[in-house]
């Protein structure tokens, strides 16, 4: 049985295939069309997933998508007879989502009758939940999916047992704790999609002054339930206004916070406006009023479920701060997040769910790791590299896997900067070592080289580290797996000078642990590196320069020449900018097929 999930008509389009219970595929239409976050019809991303099963759309037996129109369709209506724009927005996501069948034919140049496939409509939350508990390694556990705003619901909450998921509860619109870090974001002036990550990094430089006053604007109010004041918002009134630009599919969010949070905070911070003390405390007082509210959430599910397992899904579970407090603050032992929690995990989510809780079929797949985007064969990637012109001053060298390990890891020992390019993209947005940048965590200056040669982030923003999973312990307070970069722990005191580029001003770091199971190739890179130095941790960032992290082998290329990157490897190929090569290595960057091969 072949199931299409495609999570379109919203932010982080995507889409995933899933053969007989079994994930093959799944690719975010950003990392394709190269717009970030795009929103729209994920055709690139359909067709993917085809290509990698060798399907045609009319083969597909099942389509599954993330939105379901009728889901909580009174208070919907109350809603819209109060509000004529929320009203005129529904109508309009109802006509696209029963549009899908055409617009897919049109996609592929078929009739609307040659798709034989069955479509489901499967509840938003529901689908963030399937995301995470039919994946995880689970047979039962706990499942709480979060976000902004879904199918007019904010939060739902389940047990998972099986191949089925039990609501054990819901927050609907316009309580929200999505909304709630969106309009904070916004009032400290970052309001572009996506920008909570940056206030997040932002909370560790602050201390959490104004927690009584965040206390009036969120609040627990029973196990599973949580409310926000509506003076401080505007949506409930106007709407979330959350769409995109049909010029560019980037999607666009209005702004959701009132002049009555103005009045009450101080006026909002314009994004040119330098980031003083006040600016600080506020980010980490907003991270300290949503760690409250999810620990209760949490406490309240754990007691309702009676699990030590947790399934996160949601935008709010890429919350890795929060998330490493889970263990010592709930009696949750096991926490599983999907490596795509956000929204773009929706396609992947409606396809599990129509396979699992619509079907009844039993469960035998977990996503234990996150390579399931487009790959490039070694010719594909030497013809990338072929071409390159003699004039670009780059040394070529091909080598076995031991010796490119070793080099690349004295690369990164002596203080290099490296693009590490290998196998199958990553599903999610985080970089786990298939579209990575690497560097030297022992030097502190190394976040400041990143950033001005590379990255060019906001300086408060940190960089993560990548540590084989075997020594977790001897660098981290806790030791749960975090294979997805959805976690962040303290750093071990002692070690926080060993590897001061990824640990953050608060001691934590958010790490990825690399399992030799999962990322073979990666984990002996690290193993070297640790050889070489006695520290088995990279620095890693992803692959990319403001603009969706590369694909394919062309785009690693652009990004290596665009930026101040020293080596670049791809495969068994490792590039060097004749500068940076060894004295008496120095290769032309005109090679021949023999000297490759
Ligand atoms: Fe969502």
């Amino acid at each position: 049985m072949v199931i299409l999930g495609i999570n379109a008509y919203h932010a982080n389009a995507s889409a995933a295939i899933v053969v007989d219970g079994r994930l093959v595929a799944a690719v975010e239409e950003e990392r394709l069309n190269r717009i970030k976050y795009a929103a729209g019809f994920p055709a690139q991303a359909i067709q993917f997933c085809l290509d990698r099963v060798g399907a045609k759309l009319k083969d597909v037996d099942r389509i599954a998508v993330p939105r379901d129109p009728w889901a909580r369709i009174g208070t919907k209506l109350r809603y819209a007879l109060g509000m004529p724009r929320f009203a005129l927005e529904r109508i309009q996501v109802m006509r696209r989502f029963a549009g899908i069948r055409e617009d897919l034919a049109a996609t592929f140049q078929l009739d609307p009758s040659e798709i034989r496939a069955q479509l489901h409509r499967i509840e938003h939350h529901t689908a963030h939940m399937a995301s995470a508990f039919f994946v995880s390694p689970f047979d039962r556990a706990a499942i709480l999916s979060a976000d902004g705003l879904g199918d007019f619901a904010s939060s739902m909450s389940a047990i998972g047992e099986g191949p089925k998921m039990r609501v054990l509860g819901e927050v609907t619109f316009p309580h929200s704790l999505g909304m709630f870090y969106t309009a904070l974001t916004q009032y400290l002036g970052f309001w572009k999609f996506g920008d909570e990550y940056k206030v997040m990094g932002l909370a560790a430089y602050g201390q959490p002054e104004y927690l009584d006053e965040f206390r009036y604007i969120v609040r627990s109010d029973g196990p599973l339930s949580f409310r926000l004041n509506l003076r401080y918002f505007t949506h409930q009134t106007q709407g979330p206004d959350m769409s995109w630009r049909e010029a560019d599919r980037t999607p666009v969010l209005g702004r959701i916070f009132s002049p009555y949070l103005e009045k009450r905070l101080g006026p909002a911070r314009q994004p040119e406006e330098p980031l003083t003390e006040r600016h600080r405390n506020l980010a980490a007082t907003m991270q300290a009023a949503l760690e409250e509210v999810l620990v209760n959430y949490w406490n309240g599910l754990a007691a309702k479920s009676g699990q030590k397992a947790l399934c996160l899904a949601g935008g709010v579970a890429f919350n890795c701060i929060a998330n490493g407090k889970i263990f010592d603050l709930t009696p949750f032992e096991n926490v599983y997040v999907q490596p795509a929690a956000g929204d773009a995990g929706l396609s992947v989510g409606a396809a599990f769910a129509v396979y699992h809780q619509v079907l009844g079929r039993p469960r035998e797949f977990q996503m234990n790791h996150a390579y399931w985007g487009p790959q490039f064969r070694a010719e594909e990637i030497r013809k990338a590299v072929e071409g390159i012109p003699s004039s670009d001053g780059v040394a070529i060298e091909e080598l076995n896997e031991a010796e490119l390990c070793q080099r690349t890891a004295r690369h990164i020992a002596a203080g290099k900067i490296v693009g590490w390019f290998q196998g199958a993209a990553e599903w999610g947005p985080r970089a786990l070592g298939h579209r990575s940048i690497l560097a030297d965590p022992r030097r502190p200056e190394m976040k400041d080289i990143l950033n001005r040669r590379i990255k060019h982030r906001e300086i408060f923003r940190p960089f993560a580290p990548s540590i084989v999973e075997e020594a977790v312990g001897d660098f981290f307070e806790k030791t749960h797996p975090s294979p997805f970069m959805t976690f962040a722990y303290p750093v071990r005191p002692e070690k926080r000078k060993e590897i001061p580029a990824p640990t953050h001003v608060d001691g934590t770091a958010r790490l990825q642990t690399v399992s030799r199971r999962t990322n073979s190739l990666y984990w002996k890179l690290i193993r070297a590196f640790g050889d070489l130095t006695g520290v088995p941790v990279v620095v890693n960032t992803s692959f990319n320069d403001n603009e969706p992290i590369v694909c394919r082998p062309e785009e690693a290329l652009d990004c290596f020449f665009r930026t101040r990157m020293d080596a670049l490897v791809m495969g068994n190929l490792i590039l060097r900018r004749k500068a940076a090569a060894d004295a008496g290595r120095e290769r032309p960057a005109q090679f021949s097929a023999r000297q490759m091969s």
